[in-house]
């Protein structure tokens, strides 16, 4: 399928408006459509599952902010709770009420913590939870694995290095090769790479920090042993384990994948969901860790915005309901709905693909009827394939994020109807010869 890298109408007009004065248009690189071709539209307006861009088209949304909006959009409840919160002051640059409000509800859903930080995005959140566990143990080095994706933080835009393996090298222009050398980055899976890094430098740890169900490059889920093994091995060296929660924290359940999956972290990182689509981040843990945070400790944290009451309350309207309507319930009936009629889908397809699906999240993976395990084990047709299924249902007016590696989410203003429409346009792309998606 031949994609246009212009676009006509008005989205279009402010797209070339905005590739003048924003680098690719954007402020965020994946929106830019590099992964998929053709043009972004822009957006004016979104309520409940539909975006409306700038023509008044609307597209049926699975991306959700990417993953923010477990409510769907522009929810009544925190339109209502963000105005109100507006009209008493948009930042006091002290601690107020939503602030408190949210640290508490976190606290009590989340296994194990006792104390939060907030701050105003994910990539700030695994900063932060990082210069802690460095401050805490003494250690300097970090631990991330392959195809996990933590921010934007110079010490994370690491790749695997190809001489020592685990050795880490800048996954970025600007990040110092010095500061890359102070991360090694293991492969998913694989308890033997983590045994053997931890017996050659298991004192120099001070985290380890996993997507504890990796979700930036498809979704990869671990197997429970895994994990395990690497909670034994922080425990037993003395490294701290960072279980970053950014999408899972409180869209998986009140206990994010720390409670499906058992798993006590030393701290853990939050975004998204505890924001309900204002800018957030937070960093939690046990009180013992938490205090070597200034002001009570010597661990250096600060920020202008961070604990702002708009986007705290925007948090806590999110959480509450969540929590009083048992929206997670209804959120693993509908992911499990989704997957019934997707995986039908998909085996009546000749198109090889499987889909996982854990809860509200979804990942198609393109060119194979196993689910990789690991980043590696992804396909290369994968992104070729998902272009053209991403571009006809694009055209068909349903909106998933443009890249093959990207989740896709539900919300609770998603129906069965939604759902419906969604597996009938996909059933359609895969059967469309001129779309080319089955090929
Ligand atoms: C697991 C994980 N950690 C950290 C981040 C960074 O969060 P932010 O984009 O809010 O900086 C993301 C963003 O997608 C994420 O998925």
């Amino acid at each position: 399928m031949a994609v246009s890298e212009t676009a006509a109408g008005e989205s279009g007009r402010w797209l070339a408006r905005a590739r003048e004065v924003l680098p690719g248009g954007v402020s965020s690189p994946v929106r830019a459509f590099r992964g998929v071709g053709g043009t972004p539209p822009i957006v004016r307006s979104a309520s409940g599952v539909e975006i409306t861009d700038e023509d008044g088209k609307t597209y049926l949304d699975f991306v959700a902010s990417w993953g923010p909006l477990i409510l769907g959009h522009a929810h009544p409840a925190l339109v209502e709770a963000v105005r109100t919160a507006a009209g008493r002051g948009s930042s006091f640059g002290a601690t107020s009420r939503p602030e408190i409000e949210l640290a508490e509800t976190m606290v009590g859903c989340y296994p194990g913590i006792e104390q939060v930080r907030f701050v105003s995005s994910g990539t700030e959140a695994v900063m932060s939870a990082v210069r802690l566990a460095r401050g805490a143990t003494g250690r300097d080095l970090v631990v991330k694995f392959s195809g996990c994706y933590h921010g934007h933080a110079d010490g994370l835009l690491v790749a695997a290095g190809s001489g020592l393996k685990t050795l880490g090298r800048p996954a970025s222009a600007g990040v110092p090769g010095a500061y890359a050398e102070l991360t090694r980055v293991l492969p998913l899976d694989d308890e033997d790479a983590l045994a053997d890094l931890f017996e050659r430098e298991g004192d120099r740890i001070a985290a380890v920090i996993i997507e504890p169900v990796p979700a930036n490059n498809g979704l990869l889920q671990q197997r429970p042993a895994f994990l395990d093994a690497l909670r034994e091995a922080c425990t037993g060296s003395g490294a701290l384990l960072i279980l970053d929660e950014v999408i899972t924290g409180f869209r998986l359940g009140p206990g994010g994948a720390a409670d499906r999956y058992g798993l006590q972290p030393d701290l853990a990182t939050f975004g998204k969901v505890i924001g309900g689509g204002l800018p957030v981040g937070a960093v939690a843990g046990p009180r013992a860790i938490m205090r070597k945070l200034a002001p009570e400790g010597p661990v250096y944290q600060a920020g202008t915005l961070s604990g702002n009451p708009l986007a705290m309350t925007a948090g806590l309207t999110t959480l509450r309901r969540l929590i009083e309507h048992d929206g997670w319930s209804t959120l693993e009936a509908l992911g499990h709905e989704f997957e019934e009629r997707v995986g039908d889908v998909l085996r009546r397809s000749e198109t090889p693909a499987a889909l996982a699906r854990l809860g509200s999240i979804f990942w198609i993976a393109w060119g194979s009827t196993a689910l990789p395990p690991a980043a590696e084990s992804i396909p290369e047709s994968a992104a070729a394939r998902y272009s053209r299924v991403f571009h006809g249902l694009l055209d068909r007016g349903i909106a998933l994020a443009p890249s093959a590696y990207e989740v896709g989410f539900l919300s609770l203003a998603h129906e069965s109807r939604h759902l419906e429409r969604f597996a009938d346009a996909l059933d359609a792309v895969l059967a469309d010869p001129d779309g080319e998606a089955g090929r």
